[in-house]
């Protein structure tokens, strides 16, 4: 959700930012821009739409300067077009800057603003920022200004700023929104994300809330809001390019399915070993789950997919571990009033660690005195950062919108977590550990197993691409993975309404819409409710809605229930959402793909939701 680059360096700035921003794609988007400075001159460039609309813009207005900042738009305030588009100037021209966030005291300071004689060009809550820094301006140096500004906005910004009069340097800040920044060998970055530097760089820092950043070539300067110097030892990222790249798939999204094997053998590397029969995660981490009381409660939160994680984890840490476990939507748990002390444990999923909602539900949790774990896949983020302990997913960058294997390494997490707490609480004889442990390991073999089932899961799609209403219904462990087939598509598939309900939810209401050729994807892979999920398949074939089934190999009876069948290797329950979901994404992904969609950044979406 907006993409914010800075760059000072001695590289044609321009092209620089442009790439920077072309790694930034993946956030969501709906407009581009970049400012660049040359010979005392700001120069901007703004386009709705692509960023590749942008870039040949620059092609025929070319710009040249090795000091600039970029954007990609996701409109929060003001239509997606080409005045409201980032890079926004004062009235001078000479300050220009770029903001991720929202202020949320926009429309007061812009009208004190407007009575000072300030005209304002867009109907963004950001062009404020930059109306204010040149007001304070007049009356102080820059720097000093930034820093007023910044402590008389309120709500979440990661903001850059350049100036005109200042040719060798640009300030950033950061409240509630991501930005990072790169150390370059003779120059230096700005980023929301660490893809857009890695070509240049593996060296980063992470920024806190309240951090104030000045960039130059030589390198940057931390301090805080009130300009305390800070010392920051930069992180080394690990990973690199090629990790974020296409290899061949047609869509990341796409890549993203098929790397789930090696996703989930990285989530369990070094945790789960088959040959001791032991689970074990690092020093912290273990010391935070050993020091858990037996009275403890857990409550998750989480949005989008990570919530469906979370109710996974919900079944299997009370089936498994005896923990009360409830799964809140963060968005819902910020304002709902709930009850927590130093006995709850707050669990906080998340693929980015950005999300704005999950990050202000561990802030207001641990206020209340609650101890927050958090499952993550993105090191060093605000999330795992702000966390008493981290569980790292370790699934590699997720580009596409639509989340697949961050989720499935989700779900594995948390059944490291559940059956490390449920053999603690010694909830297992010795026979039945040994074989959840032998399947558990086996797990990404199933993945695989399952994803060669692809070339079915096309053919299925293909019969149904023309469908626009969907119903997903599951039970018990793939009620979620319902909920989570469901989003896959709609997500996707912006001409699609997917809908997923508990299996046995459908009598109370949704099954009024049931008629002929209506499709109901059904998960009724074997599970203690096998039978249960036969009744309800037959209550709507009895509609002469058409069922796409999804079932264990080797069940000859499912047959004559389904219009459309989809097996699975067979597996325990408690694994059984993670297989249940490869063929529910390749089902979402190639209906997509028939209906010509763009799969990797649906239109509305953003990757990582940094406001409210
Ligand atoms: C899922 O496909 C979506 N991209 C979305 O629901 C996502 O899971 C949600 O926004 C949460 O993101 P997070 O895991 O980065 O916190």
């Amino acid at each position: 959700m907006c993409g914010i680059v800075g760059y000072v360096g001695k590289n044609h700035g321009v092209d620089t930012i442009l790439e920077a921003l072309s790694r930034l794609e993946y956030r969501g988007y709906d407009s581009a821009g970049v400012a660049v400075l040359h010979d005392g001159q700001i120069q901007v460039r703004k386009k709705a739409g692509k960023l590749q609309g942008l870039v040949d813009h620059v092609h025929k207005h070319p710009l040249i300067g090795t000091i600039g900042i970029g954007h990609t738009r996701w409109a929060t305030h003001g239509l997606p077009n080409e005045t409201n588009a980032h890079p926004h100037s004062d009235s001078t021209g000479k300050l220009t800057i770029v903001h991720n966030g929202i202020i949320e005291n926009y429309a007061e300071l812009k009208e004190k603003l407007i009575s000072k004689g300030h005209e304002f060009k867009s109907q963004t809550d950001t062009e404020v920022i930059v109306h204010l820094i040149e007001e304070h301006a007049k009356r102080m140096p820059l720097e000093q200004a930034f820093r007023l500004t910044l402590k008389e906005i309120r709500g979440s910004y990661a903001v850059c700023l350049l100036s005109a009069d200042e040719p060798d340097r640009i300030f950033g800040a950061r409240n509630g929104s991501p930005l990072i920044v790169g150390i370059g060998k003779g120059e230096s970055f700005f980023a929301s994300d660490v893809p857009a530097v890695l070509g240049r760089t593996r060296r980063v820092w992470y920024l806190n809330d309240g951090e104030v950043v000045e960039l130059r070539a030589s390198g940057p300067k931390i301090t805080t809001l009130d300009g305390k110097l800070l010392k920051r030892q930069p992180t080394t990222i690990k990973w690199d390019l090629t990790a974020a790249r296409k290899e061949g798939y047609a869509h990341f999204m796409l890549k993203e399915i098929h790397e789930q094997p090696t996703a989930i053998e990285q989530t369990l590397f070094n945790r789960l070993k088959p040959e001791t029969g032991q689970i074990t995660f690092n020093r912290s981490t273990r010391a935070f789950l050993d020091a858990l009381k037996p009275q403890e409660k857990i409550i998750i939160i989480a949005c989008g997919t990570a919530y469906h994680a979370g109710l996974v984890g919900e079944y299997m840490l009370e089936e498994f571990a005896n923990i009360p476990v409830d799964v809140d939507l963060a968005s819902e748990f910020r304002y709902r009033g709930a009850m927590l002390d130093k006995n709850t444990t707050v669990i906080a999923i998340t693929q980015s660690g950005e999300t704005a909602d999950t990050l202000a539900g561990i802030r207001l949790a641990k206020k209340q005195g609650a101890k927050i774990f958090s499952i993550c896949n993105v090191m060093g983020s605000s999330i795992a950062r702000e966390s008493d302990a981290v569980l790292y997913t370790h699934a590699g960058p997720e580009i596409a919108v639509a989340s697949t294997k961050a989720y499935t390494s989700q779900v594995t997490a948390l059944t490291l977590l559940t059956l490390y707490l449920a053999k603690k609480r010694k909830r297992f004889a010795p026979a039945r550990w040994k074989q959840l442990v032998r399947d558990f390991a086996a797990l990404p073999n199933v993945i695989k197993k399952a994803l060669e089932k692809a070339p079915d899961v096309k053919s299925v799609a293909a019969k149904y691409a023309g469908c626009r209403n969907f119903y997903y219904l599951g039970r018990r462990y793939n009620f979620p993975s319902a909920l989570e087939g469901a989003l896959k598509l709609k997500e996707i598939c912006p001409l699609i309404h997917a809908e997923g309900y508990a299996a046995g939810e459908m009598k109370h209401g949704p099954i009024s819409l049931i008629r002929m050729g209506w499709p109901v994807v059904f998960i009724a892979t074997k599970s203690p409710v096998y039978e249960k999920v036969i009744s309800n398949i037959e209550e709507v074939r009895a509609r002469r809605g058409d069922c796409i089934v999804i079932a264990s190999e080797g069940d000859s009876h499912i047959k004559r229930y389904a219009d459309s069948l989809i097996t699975v290797p067979e597996t325990e329950e408690i694994f059984s959402p993670i297989v249940s979901a490869i063929p529910l994404q390749l089902f979402a992904y190639y209906v997509a793909v028939a209906n010509k969609c763009d799969v990797d950044q649906p239109p509305n979406l953003a990757k990582s939701v940094t406001v409210e």
